[in-house]
């Protein structure tokens, strides 16, 4: 994979995000998969299909944008989280995109939030230095690429909670929405995460902790006993453990 900067200057920062990753900057747009860095900023660019898929993360925009604005009314997610009469800080433990997070932040608490893959960390990190000042909810948030699991165990006594959503759900071929999740999948599978998510419940379970809720899309099995609660919503349900 190469880092196709186009029209932007090659400058210390698309410096530092080509050595971060080891990735050579070209200057003339490749056939293959390849990072970009435009006057939007950083994005991944699909070509493995017709048409091309491109993932650009932005927290202002979309869906995302008008939740943030919202979050008030995930009930779900709130009922999951709990009362409580101070700000949580809460422990991340999948950070994906950081949708979730951002709801967390917008909530008021304060997160740690981390994400295993170097290429979605960068786009996040990109976006998160878009957004910046009209976002200052961001001032809460401390964002961490690397094994959440690792992270957590040597910073393990200032959370109130962890929260987990370690799979994305499997998409049927051919269903359009599915440009972000494919362009995900295709950035995993290329640093050889696909399957890292597998223990990830099973060793939080087993570390001390004193709430965990795990996001599951909605009809899959109970796979645990120790369930203390669950919260149900349309298409996904959080179950929570004390
Ligand atoms: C379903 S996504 C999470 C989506 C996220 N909740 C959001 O709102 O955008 C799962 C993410 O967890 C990450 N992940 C899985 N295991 C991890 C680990 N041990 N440490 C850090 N990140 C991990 C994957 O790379 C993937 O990006």
């Amino acid at each position: 994979m190469k880092i196709f900067v186009d029209g932007a200057c090659i400058d210390q920062y698309t410096k530092k995000i080509a050595n971060y990753l080891n990735l050579e900057i070209i200057r003339n747009e490749p056939d293959s998969n390849h990072l970009l860095y435009n006057e939007k900023g950083l994005s991944y660019v699909s070509t493995s299909s017709k048409n091309k898929s491109i993932l650009h993360i932005n927290f202002l925009k979309g869906s995302l944008g008008w939740r943030i604005k919202r979050s008030e009314h995930e009930s779900s997610l709130k009922k999951a989280i709990g009362k409580h009469s101070h700000q949580l800080t809460i422990f991340d433990a999948t950070a994906g995109q950081l949708n979730d997070s951002l709801i967390f932040l917008s909530l008021g608490h304060k997160v740690v939030a981390v994400e295993q893959s170097k290429i979605l960390y960068l786009l996040v990190s990109d976006a998160i230095k878009r957004a910046g000042k009209e976002l200052p909810i961001l001032n809460n948030l401390k964002f961490v690429n690397g094994n959440s699991i690792e992270i957590f165990k040597k910073d393990n006594n200032q959370f109130d909670l962890i929260y987990l959503d370690p799979m994305y759900p499997i998409v049927k071929k051919n269903v359009k929405r599915s440009g972000n999740l494919n362009c995900i999948k295709e950035i995993l599978s290329f640093e050889n995460l696909m399957n890292h998510g597998d223990n990830l419940i099973e060793d939080f379970m087993n570390l001390k902790c004193k709430k965990i809720i795990l996001k599951r899309p909605l009809k899959s099995k109970n796979n645990y006993s120790n369930i203390n609660y669950q919260i149900k919503g349309k298409a996904i349900r959080y179950d929570v453990f004390l």
